[in-house]
């Protein structure tokens, strides 16, 4: 076992070597393409780069059936306490302020008022980025105010009346078609270390998921989980079959639809019930998402859609026209920033601050990807995306499958003995290159 620990060890730093090199030539974007798209398709073109003869949507502002039909339904935690919340509800608790904490826009604010930029509030008569502004909070979050904690999905239908999911449509050229769905949660409570916890709060919670479609067919999933996801093959993911519905009414016709797994105060995105292990390189298990069966929540049945070319987004109906487009462009933070150290809410634990910066909205999310996911993670020397042919599992009681099946690295760390050894395993190669090769060959 140590020679090969030591081997692995040796393979990692062999890779840092070549890694630029590797960056440079033949593992590049279009190799992603291939690993994801399979044979006989042809490539997913950037939204800049579309032309009339390459459009797979007829016009800004479509949004194909096929979209609504194939929408995730999104299980949300039994005892989920931060739930779905309206964007233009939650702006009204909110000053927009610069870095420097000055003010350029006083509670309550619209969600018209939210745009790319801003009037410089002094004489200089400059324009404020609102990539330099956050959204603050006028009430003390932690004390949990009603609007923080957003809406219960109806218990028959999963509607959730007061708080629209959002809907960004992008074309992908030559019959591909991106459907991003953003979910948006007033507040984000962090996981729990052995106990202690919770790590990593913020104000503020978007999560998204991609459904890529084929000439109309879904083939892809990808899913959001702190900043990385997973991503998977279409027919791999669980289904529920449900009457459609047309508009909020239900409709004779029965459909198929994808169902994701919300995390228990994160509302980090899974394809499976159960406890799944953070998806960062090196960390213990120890720091852990929980997701079960708990009240179902159905986008499709309240959204704002729009379609996103790359440098435009187009309202898609009546109801976004009236709130506009603008608020997209607005690249700040959804939520208060890290508060200060000295603050007697912030703690710090050795891998996290209990609060940390909340996040930015829907369009810093990289809609133009060609691969399927928002980023490579930083240890994915090569930039693909595989997508799973099967559902990771996830372990714990509340699995419904106790087992590790899917989990290789797992399988693999249990024969390791002793346990200190065991450990150091982990530690080197726990969700790192290891696991994602192992994962590529055994899907
Ligand atoms: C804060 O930054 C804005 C924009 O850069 C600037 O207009 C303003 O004068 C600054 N305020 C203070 C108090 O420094
Ligand atoms: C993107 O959409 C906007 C709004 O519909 C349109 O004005 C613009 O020309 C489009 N850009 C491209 C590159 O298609």
């Amino acid at each position: 076992m140590i020679t090969h620990i030591l081997f692995m060890y040796l393979l990692r730093s062999t890779l840092a070597v070549i890694v630029p090199w590797l960056d440079n030539d033949p593992f590049t974007e279009s190799q992603v393409q291939t690993e994801n798209l399979g044979f006989g398709r042809p490539p997913v073109i950037p939204p800049d780069e579309i032309t009339d003869e390459t459009r797979s949507l007829p016009h800004e502002g479509f949004i194909p059936d096929y979209v609504i039909d194939s929408c995730p339904l999104v299980h949300l935690y039994s005892e989920e306490v931060y739930y779905p919340a309206d964007i233009s509800d939650f702006v009204k608790h909110f000053n927009i302020r610069v870095h420097n904490d000055s003010i350029v826009k006083d509670a309550p604010v619209r969600i018209s008022d939210l745009n790319a930029k801003f009037a410089g509030s002094h004489e200089s008569g400059e324009s404020v980025l609102s990539q330099d502004t956050y959204l603050s909070s006028v009430d003390d979050f932690a004390k949990d105010p009603r609007w923080l904690l957003g809406h219960k999905p109806d218990y028959s239908t999963g509607h959730i009346k007061d708080a629209p999911a959002v809907l960004i449509v992008v074309d992908k050229g030559n019959g591909w078609v991106d459907a991003y769905w953003f979910y948006f949660y007033s507040f984000n409570l962090g996981a729990f270390i052995m106990g202690y916890g919770p790590w990593g709060n913020h104000v503020g919670d978007w999560e998204h998921s991609l459904v890529r479609f084929y000439e109309g067919e879904p083939q892809y999933l990808w899913m959001s989980a702190h900043g990385g996801g997973g991503c998977y093959k279409y027919d791999a993911i669980e289904k529920k079959t449900r009457l459609s519905y047309s508009g909020t009414e239900p409709t004779s016709k029965i459909e198929e639809r994808p169902l994701i797994f919300s995390a228990r105060g994160t509302h980090a995105n899974y394809a499976s019930v159960g406890q799944h292990a953070h998806d960062v390189p090196f960390f213990f298990s120890a720091l852990s998402d929980f997701t079960d069966r708990g009240p179902l929540w159905d986008p499709s049945l309240n959204y704002l859609a729009y379609t996103y070319n790359g440098t435009a987004a187009t309202p898609a109906t009546e109801r976004e026209s009236e709130i506009g487009s603008e608020w997209l462009y607005y690249l700040g933070h959804w939520g208060d920033r890290q508060l200060d150290r000295k603050d007697s809410r912030q703690k710090w634990c050795p891998v996290q601050w209990r609060y940390i910066d909340g996040p930015r909205g829907p369009l810093a999310k990289n809609l133009e990807r060609t691969g399927l996911c928002q980023r490579p993670k930083w240890w994915n020397f090569w930039g693909g995306c595989p997508a799973r042919r099967s559902i990771k599992r996830g372990q714990g009681i509340d699995a419904e499958h106790n087992d590790l099946v899917g989990d290789n690295c797992g399988i693999l760390l249990y024969r390791i003995r002793p346990k200190w050894l065991r450990a150091v395993a982990r530690l080197v190669m726990w969700r790192g290159v290891t696991c994602l090769v192992m994962d590529y060959f055994t899907g």
